[in-house]
């Protein structure tokens, strides 16, 4: 599997990993919000998009890391409904963690459903706010924030070399540098 930036030509792969998550995780009134997100807010925002490809080509995994007023957003983050539960989701979230943590964000934030407030806790988010029908009516939004500290970057870097691994994800070149090595300035051995 390759981890990569996303491409024009992605969006039907990534409307199709939206697609099998309805309506177990979105409804199917959020897809118009997904597509405005694709279509609309990837070309002319900062944020960088990212897709998992399996050696068939199809893409199994999407989705964002912005920046906003020094906090890494975490945006439609999706694992295809026929690869869950196979660590892919805590690859695609690793990686957008160091993402964020490599472009100077001091901490990280998203919003989601309940049903997946337990799969951002494994990774330290913790939630910060609770909006029942936030979404629209019946469907609960909870904010999740994360301190993105020394120790939790190295603690993040050092998980998702390990889970690349062991699911054989290859890194594109352009995210290597990122992803691997930490940034000199950060280096993690700076005790003082
Ligand atoms: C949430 C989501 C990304 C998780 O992806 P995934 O690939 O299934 O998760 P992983 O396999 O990487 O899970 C890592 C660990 O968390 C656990 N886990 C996964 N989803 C969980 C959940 N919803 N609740 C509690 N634990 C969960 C896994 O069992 C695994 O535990 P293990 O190490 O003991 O085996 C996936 O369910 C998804 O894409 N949902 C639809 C989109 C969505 O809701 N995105 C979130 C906000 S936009």
């Amino acid at each position: 599997m390759l981890l990569r930036p996303h491409r024009l030509e992605d969006r039907e792969g990534c409307l199709a990993a939206f697609d099998s998550n309805v309506p177990a995780f979105f409804a199917p009134s959020e897809r118009s919000s997904y597509v405005e997100y694709l279509d609309e807010m990837l070309p002319r925002s900062g944020v960088r998009q990212l897709v998992l490809q399996a050696p068939d080509g199809a893409i199994v995994a999407s989705g964002g890391v912005g920046l906003r007023d020094g906090e890494a957003r975490m945006c439609w983050g999706i694992v295809r409904a026929s690869h869950h539960r196979r660590h892919l989701g805590e690859c695609f979230l690793l990686a957008r963690l160091l993402l964020g943590a490599a472009a100077g964000a001091d901490r990280a934030g998203l919003d989601t459903i309940p049903k997946t407030t337990q799969f951002f806790a494994r990774y330290g988010f913790v939630i910060v706010r609770e909006q029942d029908d936030g979404y629209g009516p019946g469907i609960h939004r909870r904010d999740m924030c994360v301190t993105l500290d020394l120790a939790r970057v190295a603690a993040l870097r050092s998980a998702f070399a390990t889970t690349c691994a062991g699911l054989g994800v290859q890194l594109d070149q352009t995210l290597a540098g990122s992803l691997v090595q930490p940034p000199a300035i950060f280096s993690d051995d700076w005790e003082v």
